[in-house]
């Protein structure tokens, strides 16, 4: 029997709903033909958006959307994509594939998927290739109201009223596609890039500065230091390649060794914060700047036959474990993780949704973010779960890397308006786990839950069968006083409610 406390007296922080975020990149099919296909297509679209997409998006409460990379912004010039859509720029898209971006999605139609999905706007400038005047005019285009150069271009391009962006990172990983930067130097690049991100009218921006990949922990430490005090946050870029950067490994047809390497890995993004974090206290102990992981995620080898630059793979029941695993350890340090994105949001590395034509299907990751949704802004509740280890990973080559535990369990609490919301993952593939989950301060009257679980952990959606892993309901509860008990089957994510 697995023991689950839940203290709700012990009330900790407010799980900001921006942890649900995600990232869309001009990558591959994420927009072009994954988000977009423009107002003539005979696939539905309300303004060029899909419909289909949107309203799947909508159903998980999407909070924030980060565009437009990832590496492509670090070549992105915002004044490629206004205007007129037949005097529009055409250019290969270098980093992706060498496909032509013809420009046709820039600002005004992000604004408008934003619109629809009734979600935060996250605009990522270029600091890799671009100028400081490019980035500062593209605020003044975007936020100010009033009489300016960039405010009446905006008006003529058909858009009076400014928008609002609160959300802007200065700089995409610039110790890597973005300009192969130092953090010194890059620090010195951020104080003068975002002094000309201005607060125009009532528009508050909270700049986000380029934090480290995975245990760059010298490039947090200089950052920090540096440029701390001038922005709201820092980022972290965090994916999990079962087996290495160089050849990652399939997305479906993976062995259980594997399996277990993958959720393992994904555990270790609790240490990365952690230790980010440590370095941050020093030169921040009222933690007043946040960590954004605005890029973390499964990625594999992409689909046979596919452009390897469009990064489209395959989305099983592993990645939803991953997913499962890698929220619940957001939730617990809610009191400093203000926002996570999802890379990427349709067809590209760890999707919540895959398309091909008109056709569209949820991966078993959209589920995961379908079941965790009661979290957002919801207050997170002290809890304490009794795990046991199923596998390990070595993080590299280093005879002194990190080796990492996969627990058996993963689980989070949480209240919002009276109603706790549980979720609890078990990863094994082979035992049920009966659970013990006592309650500390409510009794509950009435519980109800929600599961999602396949027989085997490769297993996916297809175009063919695109209902084969689906949330289904889920009552065997034994529900007294303080204390309620149920079994967690292998490879399963489950979500508690308890009125
Ligand atoms: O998400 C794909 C790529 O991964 C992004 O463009 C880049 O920021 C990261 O290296």
């Amino acid at each position: 029997m697995s023991k689950l406390l839940i203290n709700t007296y012990n009330k900790k922080a407010t799980i900001n709903k921006n942890i649900y975020g995600h990232f869309s990149e001009h990558l591959g099919r994420c927009i072009y033909g994954g988000l977009y296909v423009g107002e003539n297509s005979d696939i539905p679209n309300v303004n060029g958006m899909r419909t289909d997409v949107v309203e799947a998006l909508k159903a998980i409460k999407i909070p924030v959307l980060r565009w437009p990379g990832g590496c492509f912004a670090d070549e992105y010039h915002w004044k490629d994509g206004i205007g007129p859509k037949e005097s529009r720029k055409k250019m290969i898209n270098t980093h992706w594939g060498g496909v032509v971006e013809d420009n046709s999605f820039g600002t005004h139609e992000f604004m408008e998927l934003c619109r629809q999905l009734g979600c935060e706007p996250y605009i990522n400038g270029n600091v890799g290739s671009g100028s400081v005047r490019e980035m500062s005019e593209w605020m003044e285009y975007m936020t100010f109201d009033g009489l300016s150069p960039m405010a009446k271009l905006r008006e003529e391009n058909g858009h009076k009223e400014p928008w609002k962006v609160k959300y802007f990172g200065v700089g995409n990983e610039n110790w890597g596609c973005g300009g192969n930067m130092r953090p010194e130097y890059y620090a010195d690049l951020y104080r003068r890039f975002a002094t000309y991100v201005r607060n125009y009218g009532e528009n508050r921006v909270y700049k986000i500065a380029c934090g480290p990949n995975v245990d760059d922990y010298h490039w947090t430490e200089a950052v920090m230091r540096a440029a701390g005090r001038h922005t709201n946050a820092i980022s972290l870029h965090y994916y999990v390649h079962p087996r290495g950067w160089a050849e990652k490994g399939p997305s479906i047809d993976f062995d259980d060794k594997e399996y277990y390497i993958t959720i393992a890995k994904a555990v270790y993004m609790d240490t990365l914060i952690k230790n980010h974090l440590g370095i941050m206290d020093r030169y921040d102990p009222m933690h007043r700047v946040g960590l954004v992981i605005d890029e973390w995620g499964a990625w594999y080898t992409c689909e046979p036959g596919t452009n390897p630059g469009f990064l489209y793979q395959q989305n099983t029941m592993r990645d939803a474990i991953v997913a499962a695993y890698t929220l619940n350890i957001f939730n617990s340090h809610a009191d400093r993780v203000v926002m996570a994105n999802l890379a990427q949001i349709v067809n590209v590395i760890q999707s919540v949704i895959l398309t091909e034509g008109d056709k569209m299907l949820l991966t078993p990751t959209y589920h995961v973010f379908d079941l965790y949704k009661a979290h957002q802004d919801a207050v997170l509740l002290d809890s304490w779960l009794e795990t046991e280890e199923i596998g390990r990973a070595r993080m590299g080559e280093h005879p002194f890397a990190p080796e990492i535990t996969c627990p058996n369990l993963s689980a989070s609490a949480s209240e919002k308006d009276g109603v706790i919301t549980v979720t609890i993952s078990n990863a094994s593939l082979t035992e049920t786990y009966p659970v013990d989950c006592s309650f500390v301060g409510k009794s509950g009257e009435a519980v109800t839950g929600r599961i999602l679980a396949s027989a085997r952990a490769n297993d996916h959606n297809t175009f063919d069968e695109p209902e084969l892993v689906k949330i289904k309901p889920f009552d065997a509860f034994r529900l007294d006083g303080e204390s309620l008990r149920f079994d967690i089957p292998p490879c399963s994510v489950m979500e508690i409610t308890v009125k």
